[in-house]
């Protein structure tokens, strides 16, 4: 029987694993555009757990296990027994004896870990406070698709220390890129000695210097709305715009996760303008979520 692997943090997946996932993803990916079958998932069912909004990664995992032939059911924390109180384990117990694959959106990281210990399926992070593992991997997928590779490129981040941070942090390490990264006073990631390839600048400028992508995020993420006020003032000067994008490379690209806001941690002429390729990244969500759920239930030989 295939081995149980969960993705609940980017550092889940291996380089060689990362790079079959990518291969995976063009294939489905050019199946779909040209009306190809590709129902590697017929009869298999995937239960999502939502905690906390979502367009994309709702879209994107209950389209993409349809396309692959199999179905999805949609919980959320205020109609089912999560929301009353029934423990986590519990819950894991008995969701995983009827489905193949659950994707979990929540709060704390730990709820997920919690959840995978107890679960006999493969768990997904759909994201948490501390980690949004399936966007970087379609961000990444973009830059390939873009560029051909990954190794060797400067990606500068640009606001929060977020869950998006975390998780590019995380994948700097695994497929060789720097990453540079220019957050406000209070706001930048931890502990950053153990990471080799990530550089933290105080000056948003410099950290954009000849970058090959830029990106950013919301200043406030889900979780976090009553800091609002604050964080509007505390990340007045790294806002991503034309002045910060005309500090990177000519051809770099601009990436967003998206839900935006224009005028706030992006001005529109960036994210509406000719260096962005936030539709590709938000339609790859698609493509990389199907090869994500098919390799965690298939698995696959890596060369
Ligand atoms: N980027 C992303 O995860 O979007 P949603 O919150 O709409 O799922
Ligand atoms: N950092 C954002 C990402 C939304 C997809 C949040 O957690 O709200």
């Amino acid at each position: 029987m295939k081995e149980l692997k969960h993705f609940l943090k980017f550092s889940d997946l291996n380089q060689d694993e990362l790079k079959y996932l990518f291969n995976l993803t063009r294939d489905i990916k050019q199946k779909y555009k040209a009306f190809e079958p590709c129902t590697t998932l017929q009869d298999r069912t995937l239960v999502m757990i939502f905690e906390k909004n979502s367009t994309r990664t709702r879209l994107s995992f209950e389209l993409g296990m349809s396309q692959l032939g199999g179905s999805s059911v949609y919980l959320n924390t205020k109609d089912s027994q999560l929301g009353r109180g029934e423990p986590v384990a519990d819950s894991a117990r008995v969701i995983s004896r009827m489905c193949d694959l659950v994707m979990i959106r929540t709060f704390e990281q730990e709820m997920i870990q919690t959840f995978a210990q107890h679960s006999t399926v493969p768990v997904i992070n759909g994201l948490t406070d501390q980690h949004h593992p399936c966007q970087v991997i379609a961000d990444i997928f973009t830059f390939i698709e873009k560029n051909g590779s990954i190794k060797g490129s400067t990606v500068a981040w640009v606001g929060d220390s977020n869950n998006m941070c975390n998780s590019w942090i995380e994948a700097s390490e695994i497929l060789d890129f720097h990453l540079h990264i220019s957050s406000p006073p209070g706001y930048k990631p931890k502990d950053l000695s153990h990471f080799k390839h990530v550089k933290f600048f105080t000056d948003p400028e410099a950290a954009v210097h000849h970058a090959d992508l830029v990106t950013t995020d919301v200043w406030a993420s889900m979780g976090f709305e009553e800091e609002t006020k604050l964080r509007r003032h505390a990340f007045q000067g790294w806002q991503v715009n034309s002045s910060l994008m005309a500090q990177a490379s000519k051809d770099a690209l601009f990436m967003h996760c998206l839900p935006a806001h224009r005028g706030e941690e992006v001005s529109a002429d960036v994210i509406d303008g000719p260096q962005s390729v936030v539709w590709d990244e938000a339609e790859n969500r698609l493509h990389v979520q199907k090869a994500l759920m098919e390799f965690l239930l298939l698995g696959v030989v890596v060369s």
